[in-house]
């Protein structure tokens, strides 16, 4: 099996790809019922000021959509009958709302999660107290009361004091296994005792200077030796991943590497399969090849989201920090292959066929006013050693004229940039060609050649593996999502430091 990054919602295509019992462990930190928008943050060339974008939003609504799996879960024989009791009583009680498509949405998921897992695989949900209560209800109805096996406190501190109330500062982490034989290997993910509790609590040292205590337990003595550590109990505190943390990717929502290594560490084996269903910025993604790379060891992962800012960010993410092939080996699932599939993402959602177009010149999505046509699509950077060079993106879909170049240089002079690309989807027409002719060339004075101010691209040549001129002289961009630091293993304040 190999490692596998899919885009899509993820109950398509754990319906379409995941077989019966195939994974060993499953993370899933799905959106919220919070009603928050997530914007993620680019870096502009000085890494300093920042754009932001909409990735996702945690807002949900009870719509057609909900209505229709609603009567699926109620109606369908393939659901359980405990499951459906549960999804009827809690649209008895909550009626039609945000809650409730939030629990429906996540109900006929989780369903789908449990058949995936293997016997004694385990699953871990993140979740936050707005629904955890009712969210525990749907995994016991899943799994099973039996099988639940913790409820870990992931305690931090954030700013924001309210007044009316005590903080809430930490999020619910439920885990189930699928059946009593779940793999739990607690040996990995020992933490050292504090230096007062080993003071207080370990009075002897054996002939080797090592510190220890004795205690009767199961009917005789034993030893435990402090250095040996203890087994963590269900409260984590780690802290968040905040702005000052060098962590930070500006994905919103991202989750501390140490709370994933805990949960991939505790409860996967050496050859385990990993699968987040709603995998953000790769978090869960990073820890296995952080495991793998530290213990030797060979996890392969399954990652699952249903935006391109994530699956480009994933794909950045693992490649600064581990390098290249042979290091990492993955396939994306989901992306266009062909012009067909890349015009059927163009029909779907015009932001992701965008978004997606975008990664393929090596560039960053730019915020503009939500359904402007007009004004750049994305930007790229390049540090040469004298100066930083800034191309404007802009990508259409649709039906493309000669006007559309002359705006587009426009647009190129306001934003301050340099040289543009135009990716198309339709062919250019020949007035179009000419009329970026016309807009002239810039000579690179090291290389002597000249590169075109603007140049028309079709996705079909990108697909084909054309690349930009400009690329093809300076090389790859260094416009980035905030880079990934290196691998590292030395941790500062309970963050992996940057080298
Ligand atoms: C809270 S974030 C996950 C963050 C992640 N744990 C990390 O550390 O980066 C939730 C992610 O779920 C994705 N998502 C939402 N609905 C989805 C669906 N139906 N299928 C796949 N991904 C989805 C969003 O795009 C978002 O990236």
């Amino acid at each position: 099996m190999e490692n596998i990054l899919y885009y899509g919602d993820n109950l398509e295509i754990l319906k379409k790809y995941i077989k019966d019992e195939s994974v060993d462990l499953i993370y899933l930190d799905p959106p919220f019922n919070s009603n928050t928008t997530y914007n993620v943050l680019f870096k502009d060339e000085k890494g300093q000021s920042r754009s932001q974008i909409k990735a996702f939003t945690d807002f949900w609504h009870w719509d057609e959509e909900s209505a229709k799996t609603y009567n699926y879960l109620i109606n369908n024989d393939k659901v359980p009958a405990k499951v459906k009791e549960l999804i009827f009583a809690l649209h008895q009680f909550l009626g039609e709302n945000q809650m409730n498509a939030y629990l429906v949405m996540m109900s006929v998921r989780l369903i789908e999660l449990h058949r995936v897992l293997k016997d004694d695989g385990s699953l871990y949900l993140h979740c936050d107290p707005t629904a955890s209560h009712y969210i525990k209800l749907v995994l016991d109805s899943i799994f099973g009361q039996k099988n639940f096996r913790n409820e870990i406190i992931w305690a931090y501190s954030t700013s924001g004091r309210p007044k009316d109330r005590f903080p809430w500062k930490h999020d619910t982490i439920f885990c189930y296994g699928k059946t009593d034989k779940t793999f739990f290997n607690v040996k990995e993910v020992k933490v050292p005792y504090s230096e007062e509790y080993i003071n207080t609590h370990f009075p002897y040292k054996d002939k080797t200077g090592r510190v220890y205590r004795k205690r009767f337990d199961a009917g005789k003595w034993r030893i435990y030796y402090a250095d040996e550590g203890m087994i963590p109990n269900d409260v984590w505190e780690i802290p968040y991943v905040n702005s000052m943390s060098p962590e930070r990717l500006g994905y919103p929502t991202q989750k501390p590497l140490i709370l994933l290594e805990r949960i991939i560490k505790a409860s996967s084996r050496d050859d385990g399969i990993i699968l987040d269903p709603f995998c953000g910025c790769g978090t869960a993604i990073d820890a296995v090849e952080k495991i793998n790379k530290e213990t030797n060891s060979n996890r392969k992962w399954i990652g699952i989201d249903i935006t391109h800012l994530a699956i480009n960010l994933i794909k950045r993410r693992i490649a600064d920090k581990y390098g290249k092939l042979p290091n990492i080996d993955f396939k994306v699932v989901g992306e266009p292959q062909d012009l067909a599939s890349a015009r059927q993402l163009a029909l779907e959602d015009r932001y992701q066929f965008q978004w997606w177009a975008i990664s393929l010149v090596d560039g960053i999505p730019k915020d503009k006013k939500k359904g402007a046509d007009r004004g750049i699509d994305g930007l790229a950077y390049y540090a040469l050693p004298d100066k930083t060079i800034k191309i404007a993106i802009q990508v259409k879909s649709g039906h493309v004229k000669r006007n559309d170049i002359s705006t587009f240089a426009t647009d190129i002079d306001s934003e301050g940039a340099e040289f543009g690309i135009f990716i198309t989807l339709e062919t250019p027409t020949n007035k179009m060609i000419k009329e970026a002719v016309d807009k002239g060339f810039i000579k690179d004075k090291i290389r002597q050649e000249q590169i075109p101010r603007i140049e028309i691209i079709t996705i079909e040549e990108l697909l084909n593996g054309k690349i930009p001129k400009v690329q093809a002289m300076y090389g790859k961009t260094n416009s980035s999502y905030k880079k990934a630091d290196r691998y590292n293993n030395k941790i500062e304040n309970g963050y992996y430091k940057k080298l």
